[in-house]
């Protein structure tokens, strides 16, 4: 089996806190594969996966890492890179597969063998509770549109916790619901792919609501030392220049990508500049008395997903409506631009710019005094390979993890409660519609043995977990 080698040789630069929790992060459907053994049933990905046209070569997770049957090596694998913590995800369809109705024991005792390999590595599991994979039962009553996903994601959630709240003790209602929302139901590039530009808005007020039943299922089922968070992909919005219109840009993305949840969650409220903008899709007529103090029920930390910034600008007057495919951002049509940013890619042709990640740590300090934050996603895709050696060198990454820890730090430094990174990837996996052609790991994976093998930033990894730091 593979060594991670973790010896620091240098001084190291930048310091964490003692207690920064060192993690790395998956999601089930990325992952498992095993997707119709013991019972699981479809998900809306394995739905969509399905469809022709919808991943890129016809992918599905079908097998994925085969993660369901190596889920023992993989624990290994963290327990060499010294990591504190494990982000991971659990199939909604593998423990309740109709959605609805009593726990399949089968799918539960995964996730609990799970733990119990992690806390026997000395890793602190980090349960997700729904990471975009809806039955898809649930999907053909409505789904996420429809109120009543909110109250069976609750019921899913008491099941869960109910199986493993004496052994997991960070608990994570959603993973992104802005994507769930935007891009299943308005943009349709993600499951469920529907294009329903006012039926995205829906989803994101039932996301809402069912974080807030969520929390409060969790709350009476785990201990009281239990945490319980969500996880937003939070937008780090910046106008192209200085002038009104584009300052009234950015504040649209800011309201639709940031607010639509910030605000129910933490303050009880809606934007009510969101309701204004949106107003020709929908006038939020689903919204009933008491929703947004359940959403507003207490969390013990906020969950950051960052990958990069968001530049945009005033939409040209005059300029053709864009063609292409339907927008994730409902009502901005001949309003907003997005603008391409200057700079350095990574093979998701997503802008290198780790300042986004300081500039949302900051802001966080400034509004949302105590509540603390864990960096749940942060990393990149390269194109990787493995060379003639067995090896995989992968400095781009190795230099992008750097620049964004560098930011963590500094944004402690400033004042930031920040508490832990999760490192995305612990594995190359399905990237959604990219399929496998996209690796974020820094444990590479060949999709055709299952052969894992830490590339270079793995073990650079394990370094600045062994030193507490970042080397310099
Ligand atoms: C995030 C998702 C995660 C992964 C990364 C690259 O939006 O939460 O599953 O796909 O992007």
């Amino acid at each position: 089996m593979t060594t991670i080698d973790a010896s620091p040789a240098t001084g190291t630069a930048a310091r964490f806190p003692a207690g920064f929790r060192w993690g790395t992060a998956t999601a089930a459907y990325q992952i498992e594969g095993a997707a119709s053994l013991h019972g699981r049933t479809p998900s809306i990905w394995d739905t969509f996966s399905r469809t022709p046209g919808k991943v890129l070569n016809g992918d599905t997770g079908d097998i994925a890492a085969d993660h369901y049957h190596r889920m023992a090596q993989d624990v290994g694998l963290m327990k060499r890179l010294g990591v504190s913590d494990y982000r991971f995800s659990v199939a909604w369809p593998r423990v309740q597969p109709t959605g609805r109705g009593p726990a399949l024991q089968r799918g539960l005792d995964f996730y609990r063998d799970l733990v119990d390999r992690l806390l026997e590595a000395g890793i602190r599991p980090v349960a997700t509770l729904y990471h975009w994979d809806l039955p898809q039962e649930l999907e053909d009553r409505g789904g996420w549109p429809l109120r009543g996903t909110a109250e069976r994601f609750a019921e899913y959630a008491g099941h869960v916790a109910g199986a493993l709240g004496d052994r997991v003790a960070d608990w994570t209602t959603f993973n992104e619901p802005w994507c769930a929302a935007f891009l299943g139901y308005a943009s349709g590039v993600h499951a469920p792919g529907r294009t329903e530009p006012a039926a995205a808005l829906r989803a994101a007020h039932h996301f809402n609501l069912a974080h807030g039943l969520g929390v409060q299922a969790l709350r009476s089922v785990l201990p009281r030392s239990a945490e319980v968070s969500l996880t937003l992909n939070l937008h780090a919005v910046r106008a192209l220049t200085g002038s009104a219109a584009d300052l009234d840009a950015a504040r649209r993305i800011d309201a639709l990508g940031n607010r639509i949840f910030l605000d129910p969650v933490f303050h009880g409220r809606l934007p009510a500049d969101l309701v204004r903008d949106t107003a020709e899709v929908t006038d939020w007529g689903f919204v009933r008395d008491g929703d947004l103090s359940v959403a507003a029920t207490p969390v013990d930390w906020l969950g950051v997903n960052y990958y990069s910034p968001t530049l945009v600008a005033a939409a040209d007057p005059g300029a053709p409506a864009a063609g292409g495919d339907p927008s994730p951002w409902p009502g901005t049509e001949g309003r907003v631009r997005f603008v391409p940013a200057p700079g350095a890619r990574t093979a998701m042709d997503w802008p290198v710019d780790a300042d986004g990640l300081y500039e949302l740590l900051a802001r966080l300090r400034d509004e949302l005094p105590g509540v603390p934050v864990l960096i749940t996603e942060n990393g990149a895709a390269y194109e990787d390979y493995a060379d003639p050696e067995g090896e995989v060198h992968d400095p781009q990454r190795i230099a992008y993890l750097h620049g964004h820890l560098a930011a963590v730090h500094r944004a402690i430094a400033d004042g930031a409660d920040v508490r832990g990174y999760f490192l995305w990837s612990l594995l190359d996996n399905f990237e959604w519609a990219y399929g496998y052609s996209k690796r974020f790991g820094i444990v590479h994976v060949d999709f055709a043995t299952q052969r894992r093998t830490p590339k270079d930033s793995a073990h650079w990894y394990a370094d600045v977990i062994a030193r507490g730091g970042l080397p310099g």
